[in-house]
């Protein structure tokens, strides 16, 4: 599926020179008691706390969001719907790589604030995707709070064509788009755009790149979600904070938030307190890992990071497996969580156990057996706890 790659192992945290005199624990009580960037919660009304769930293709649909919220994240956005698969009401692209049109449906009440992303290839259509994503605002709780342009999916240009990260080869073509998209949402709207550092490591990349990261301020976007690695790297390698920091000292005024290699809670505040950005996008890293949010506010309230027990642990994936069958329907639910309930084994006290009874899944009966055999309720629950927690 779309923006996603080489997704299954994390590596270890990025470390960048400098970031391992960070204690991320002092950091997260001095961003806590400073609090968020005013602009924040007046751009984003709810945006409390300096972290966000990013777009992630193939996961981040209103089941993943919704049980993020509930864990305390404070903002989501969708994953990278294609302007054409939006326009046509999802006929006709329903193979495409990219998010379905499903995925980028809000979830009701309680999935927001929802910034809702698009990609594509021509001014005028992305325009017009902008536009029919903003008409959603007219019915209750159906809409968005900003619409992010996305300059940064590496996958491969489609009839020729660029959109996502091939762009940012493009400069005026990109800059057009941001255009566009600026002119056909109302003014009241933030528009944000995420990009990658640059297409690859040449100076002519980083030229392009800061071509359209000013004319993205210029236009009247509101932030920027910056990814420190170049469209050619795609996942593979460490994302440049050192990029995010120097951009950050260059621009003092702008509103700038940053991705890459957010593994763990730690490097919330290890990626806020060395490279000046405004807020993290959270994404690899809260992959079958909720607590990653309520850690945060946690680390924030100067508490230590709880990991989560064996009860919070089956509490979320029955949440998440029963919001999962309401957005995608049965059958492709089971599937899915198949995936997510590979990566919630990695908190369990024995996780190869726990990944093997998920690969083996093929229905919603089997999911829910597996769920009982190594997620205990009652007193075997509160045995689970013990494990959980001397694992930690
Ligand atoms: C499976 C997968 C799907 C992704 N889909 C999107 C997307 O739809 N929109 C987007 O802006 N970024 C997308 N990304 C990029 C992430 O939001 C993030 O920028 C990137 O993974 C770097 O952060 P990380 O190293 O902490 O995972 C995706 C990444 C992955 C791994």
């Amino acid at each position: 599926m779309g923006c996603q790659s080489n997704n299954a192992t994390p590596p270890a945290p990025a470390i960048a020179p400098g970031v391992e005199s960070i204690d991320p624990f002092r950091a997260a009580a001095e961003i806590g008691a400073r609090g968020v960037d005013p602009r924040l919660p007046v751009l984003v009304p709810g945006f409390d706390a300096p972290f966000f769930q990013a777009g992630l293709a193939g996961y981040s649909d209103a089941a993943m969001r919704l049980v993020a919220r509930r864990h305390g994240c404070p903002m989501c956005v969708t994953e990278a719907l294609l302007d054409r698969t939006l326009l046509s009401g999802g006929r006709g692209f329903a193979r495409a790589d990219l998010g379905e049109i499903h995925d980028n449906v809000p979830g009701g009440r309680e999935d927001h604030p929802l910034v809702g992303q698009i990609m594509g290839s021509d001014p005028e259509t992305m325009a017009d995707a902008a536009a029919a994503m903003i008409e959603r605002n007219a019915q209750e709780h159906a809409g968005f709070e900003a619409i992010d342009v996305n300059l940064a999916c590496p996958v491969r240009k489609i009839a020729r064509k660029a959109r996502g990260g091939h762009w940012l080869r493009e400069p005026e073509g990109a800059i057009d788009i941001l255009r566009a998209v600026r002119e056909a949402v109302p003014s009241h709207i933030p528009t944000s755009v995420k990009l990658r550092r640059g297409s690859d490591d040449s100076p002519e990349a980083e030229r392009n790149f800061l071509r359209i990261f000013d004319a993205a301020y210029d236009l009247g976007y509101a932030w920027t979600t910056v990814h420190g690695r170049t469209v050619e790297q795609k996942y593979v390698g460490p994302s440049r904070w050192t990029f995010l920091r120097d951009l950050v000292r260059r621009n003092p005024d702008r509103l700038i938030f940053g991705s890459g290699d957010v593994w763990r809670v730690e490097d919330v505040f290890l990626m806020l307190a060395y490279t000046g950005v405004h807020a993290v996008s959270v994404a690899r890293g809260c992959i079958g890992n909720p607590w990653v949010f309520r850690q945060a506010r946690d680390m924030m309230a100067g508490l230590p990071p709880r990991p989560p027990t064996l009860a919070e642990q089956r509490d979320a994936l029955r949440a998440h497996f029963e919001l999962s069958v309401s957005v995608n329907g049965e059958q492709a639910a089971g599937k899915m969580m198949r995936k997510f309930g590979i990566r919630f084994a990695q908190h369990h006290p024995r996780p190869e156990d726990v990944k093997r009874a998920f690969i083996g899944v093929t229905c919603t009966e089997e999911w829910m057996r597996a769920l009982d055999a190594h997620y205990p309720t009652g007193d075997e629950a509160a045995a689970g706890v013990v494990h959980a927690v001397e694992r930690a």
